[in-house]
């Protein structure tokens, strides 16, 4: 088995109902951190990666993702005509090479297991990466790209893990594992949403996985799980069980929970600050937000 990742799952079919009413007419994907939309983030990471097929997961309602991607000939006429040159370059940095993209519908929101099963087909029989857009990883490398290459050593499976406050780790996937500090850690177990205080260790699993198509075979029986979905956890904790050949790896970087409101608006603070052009402004409305606050208390 080659241990190049070619391929990447973009699973976005989920209802987003967090967002709600927002996620009635704009896909979660389609939300922007400051001025790029998270699935760009999420795009941006695969190909540094190296990731050449891009497999999105869609379902009802997704148009908007769709519509993204594709080229823009209005547009790129008018901002041409009026020299808008570096609006141009980041309007042609959003296009996808032709049969680049292929998009699957999930027809039933039936969870994140049942989503990846449903690119079996496209996926066939080689190792792909799956990235969940709503975990936006701020890092000097890639997280993708820190796993692409560490899974070049070890092959099997690999999935993204960080460390996670106990009060919190009851909503994650989370890792049974060997006490350490390495980045890569071999895996004995794994169990979505442990019930608090029946969790295994406080290394939770987020959105990045590099998986090997047996885990697709253990999807095929469509049994559900934690919160009546069908999970990828579940898929990967059989896989565990059979061949033992997954791995934990802690990435270096600052994950944001984008599908969570908190983590959505931390995320835009974060990038906002991170941009030359409105760090400044954005600096003294939080001090002055923050002196407000205190005063008024
Ligand atoms: P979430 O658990 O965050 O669910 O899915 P959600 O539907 O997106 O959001 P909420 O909880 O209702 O607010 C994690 C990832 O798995 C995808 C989602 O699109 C998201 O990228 N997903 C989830 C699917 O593609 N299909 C599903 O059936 C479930």
């Amino acid at each position: 088995m080659q241990h190049k990742v070619k391929k990447a799952v973009f699973p976005v079919a989920g209802q987003g109902t967090r967002f709600l009413p927002a996620t009635k007419a704009v896909p979660k994907e389609i939300m922007t951190l400051v001025d790029r939309p998270l699935i760009q983030y999420a795009i941006d990471e695969a190909r540094a990666a190296g990731i050449e097929e891009f497999i999105f997961v869609t379902s009802r309602g997704k148009g908007a993702l769709e519509d993204y991607f594709d080229h823009a000939p209005e547009l790129e006429a008018s901002l041409a005509a009026k020299g808008k040159t570096a609006l141009l370059k980041v309007l042609r940095e959003t296009y996808m090479d032709s049969g680049a993209i292929a998009y699957v519908r999930q027809h039933q929101a039936l969870g994140l297991g049942h989503a990846v099963w449903c690119a079996r087909h496209l996926i066939g029989n080689e190792p792909f990466a799956v990235l969940l857009p709503d975990d936006v990883i701020a890092a000097d490398k890639p997280c993708l790209q820190q796993m692409v290459e560490a899974y070049a050593e070890s092959g099997g499976n690999m999935v993204a893990a960080m460390e996670v406050p106990a009060d919190r780790v009851s909503s994650y996937g989370v890792l049974d594992v060997p006490a350490g500090i390495c980045p890569v850690l071999p895996v004995r177990g794994m169990v979505e949403k442990p019930a608090p205080g029946t969790e295994p260790s406080n290394l939770a699993v987020i959105g990045r996985y590099i998986l090997s198509p047996q885990v697709l075979t253990h999807l095929d029986s469509q049994q559900t799980g934690a919160g009546g979905e069908i999970q990828l956890t579940d898929a990967i904790a059989q896989e565990i069980a059979r061949a033992g050949n997954v791995r934990g790896f802690r990435f270096e970087g600052q994950r944001y929970d984008c599908g969570s409101k908190a983590g959505f608006l931390q995320a835009t603070l974060a990038f906002g600050l991170a941009r030359d052009e409105l760090r400044e402004e954005l600096e003294e409305f939080l001090f002055d937000m923050v002196a407000m606050r205190q005063a008024a208390q």
